[in-house]
């Protein structure tokens, strides 16, 4: 299911392209070695610019699509919204210039189980991660029909990808909280309708932390399977400043961290 932080690697690795997809998001490829021919969709790589003074920390990003040829890894895509001054100094990136990549990092979606359907729910940029799990899930054998995405954002400008999951022929429920595409409702609205009729195995979500809490939260009254992609602030990705704790549902151990025990965490794990 997972790498470990020492099968990682620190790199210096080239930028393919970087393309601003709508305003404020942008797609980057990068190139890599084979060490990301095992990564799993929800790990994660920290990247800055090579010579970057200022911010002087790498940023997380979700692994959002590997890039294959003849069978084998040589990049990987992130799909990234400005933010602040780390995405805004990234989306200056131009192709053929370097970045100072480390992963992939974390534990990644666990997608090994007797799952005949699963609901994918994306808030805004969670979406980035679920691409890779889409397709690995279809890579595994399974058929368009067996997923559901559910996507959700605050306009229409903010719901990305979507060309991506219909190409794949995924069923798509859209909605946004201004009505300008799809239902004009939270994304986890038509989730909870949609659970009364027909129940996945699992559900694997990622997005802000209110959506994800009532996603846990409608994955436990239903009894229903989940794991959540969380997204905290972190400094160093593996481990050294504690920066990324998330509250244990274990007492034993008061808090977990999302660069090494997660960021992917099933909803009985943590409190959030
Ligand atoms: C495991 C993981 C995967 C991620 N994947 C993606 C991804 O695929 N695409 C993407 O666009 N973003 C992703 N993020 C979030 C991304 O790392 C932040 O948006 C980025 O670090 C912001 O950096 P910045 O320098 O531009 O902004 P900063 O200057 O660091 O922050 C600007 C403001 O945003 C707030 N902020 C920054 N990061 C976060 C956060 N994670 N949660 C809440 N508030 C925050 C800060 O408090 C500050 O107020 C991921 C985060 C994690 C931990
Ligand atoms: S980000 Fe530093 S310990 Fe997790």
């Amino acid at each position: 299911m997972t790498r470990t932080h020492t099968e990682s690697r620190l790199s210096t690795s080239q930028i393919l392209s970087n393309r601003e997809i709508c305003p404020g998001y942008f797609r980057m490829r990068i190139a890599c070695g084979q060490v990301y021919q095992d990564a799993l969709p929800g790990q994660f790589v920290m990247v800055r610019g090579v010579g970057q003074t200022f911010p002087i920390l790498r940023r997380p990003f979700s692994i959002h699509d590997l890039n294959m040829e003849g069978g084998r890894v040589i990049g990987f895509d992130i799909l990234y919204k400005i933010i602040g001054k780390g995405t805004e100094a990234l989306s200056r990136g131009r192709a053929g210039e370097m970045v100072d990549v480390l992963g992939p990092l974390g534990r990644g979606f666990s997608t090994r189980g007797d799952f005949r359907r699963v609901h994918m729910v994306a808030g805004g940029i969670g979406v980035a991660p679920l691409v890779f799990l889409a397709k690995h899930f279809m890579r595994q054998g399974f058929s368009s029909s067996q997923i559901t995405l559910f996507i959700g954002g605050r306009s229409c400008g903010d719901l990305l990808c979507l060309e991506i999951f219909q190409d794949l022929g995924i069923q798509l429920k859209v909605t946004t909280d201004d009505g300008s595409a799809g239902s004009q409702c939270l994304i986890t609205q038509p989730l909870a309708e949609t659970l009364k009729q027909q129940k996945p195995e699992i559900l694997f979500a990622c997005g802000p932390v209110p959506m994800l809490r009532e996603v846990m939260a409608i994955s436990r009254k239903n009894g229903i399977a989940c794991q959540v992609s969380i997204e905290t602030m972190m400094a160093c990705g593996m481990g050294a400043c504690l920066g990324c704790a998330v509250e244990n549902r274990d007492s034993k151990e008061k808090y977990l961290h999302a660069c090494m025990d997660g960021p992917v965490f099933e909803v009985g794990q943590i409190i959030l």
